[in-house]
């Protein structure tokens, strides 16, 4: 692995690595040995370090812990046959970092150092990205307010940080979820766009009522109308109607802009699939549930990677959907895209980079 910045390394005294059961892995509970770590203060990034994973120290009077000046991303890195350790489209989570910076008024953090801070740590912790297939290693990197103010403002100061968690499936099954149509998760001129902590914090009392009802998950709606389909709270989602695959659009600004979404649209344009970047009706929904028209709804995102739908509910009527065979465009699109993961075919867009 080429380096070009030169951060320093405190290894941990005793590595958890032989504690760890890889075999029953859990998403998000297994955090790896270190953790790449930068402070912004005085208007630059500095003092870039990699170090034990361990609790931070913070201040009661946190600025993030109160008004939510608080920004991550998620991507993973997976190991192939031949022993070899890959990511997945880190550069475009580095720009999608900043675009959520600039929404909630912190600073950008330059591409090289969440490459840089990126890589070094994986290449440390390399032991830890899992073999088994269906596994990886999840990447969060994140950056908060440091600031100790309790007045409204921007904080001056900030820090980034990257930890790494080795992980199974973040849906072990099809998903079953229900079209909201009263909760409202993003509306035009807010955050939605934005993977800030407050958009989750919003969905988390909706998404718990669903949850009650035996949902996995709610898909969301336009928090006007709420007549048209924006996504899921884990997940884009992408719908087959009649050979025509269907995903919200991300110009209204309420929609996160998903890697995985966009890697998943890339392959179906390579592949001159029938593809629209359009609102989907939720009358449009019901209509080709009834009708038997829409093949496949299906959900896409870093953690949930292709998670098939088996039930949508719709203005109180749930209907099921029939299983998926290994020809399925959402089965089709899985195997394209671990391939390219895994290093098995061609990576033709440059989405791999090996550690
Ligand atoms: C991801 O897919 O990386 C996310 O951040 C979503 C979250 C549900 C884990």
């Amino acid at each position: 692995m080429k380096t070009s910045l030169a951060i320093p390394v405190t290894q941990i005294e005793q590595s958890r690595l032989p504690e760890i059961d890889f075999s029953n892995l859990a998403f998000g509970r297994v955090i790896s040995d270190h953790m790449f770590v930068a402070d912004y203060r005085n208007g630059e990034w500095t003092d870039l370090r990699i170090e034990p994973y361990a609790p931070l120290e913070l201040s009661p009077a946190n600025a993030a812990l109160h008004y939510g000046q608080s920004i991550f991303e998620g991507l993973k890195a997976y190991r192939n046959d031949k022993g070899e350790v890959l990511v997945f489209r880190a550069d475009a989570n580095a720009r999608r970092l900043n675009e959520s910076a600039s929404r909630m008024c912190m600073p950008a953090l330059p591409e090289e150092i969440f490459m840089e801070g990126l890589t070094q740590l994986i290449d440390l912790d390399k032991n830890w990205v899992p073999s088994a297939k269906g596994s990886s290693l999840y990447i969060r990197p994140f950056m908060f307010a440091m600031d100790n103010y309790i007045g409204v403002k921007p904080s001056d100061t900030y820090r980034f940080i990257i930890f790494t968690c080795p992980v199974g499936a973040y849906y072990s099954k099809p998903v079953n979820v229900k079209v909201e149509t009263y909760w409202t998760r993003a509306t035009e001129g807010g955050t939605g766009a934005a993977k800030t902590a407050g958009n989750y914090a919003a969905s988390l009392y909706p998404a718990l009522q669903a949850q009650k009802e035996g949902f996995d998950q709610l898909l969301w709606t336009d928090g006007k109308s709420h007549s048209k389909i924006e996504e899921s709270g884990t997940m884009n989602v992408m719908f087959k109607i009649k050979d025509t695959l269907i995903t919200a659009p991300t110009h209204t600004g309420t929609i996160l802009k998903g890697i995985t979404r966009d890697s998943v649209i890339q392959l179906a344009k390579d592949w001159s699939e029938p593809l629209e970047e359009r609102f989907l009706n939720v009358s449009e929904l019901q209509e080709a549930l009834e009708n038997g028209t829409l093949e496949e709804a299906f959900g896409v995102g870093t953690a949930a990677t292709i998670a098939h739908i088996a039930k949508i509910q719709v203005n109180g009527k749930t209907y099921t959907l029939p299983e998926k065979g290994s020809d399925a465009f959402s089965n089709r699109i899985l195997r394209e895209l671990d391939g390219i993961k895994y290093g098995e075919i061609s990576d033709p867009h440059q989405w791999i980079i090996k550690i």
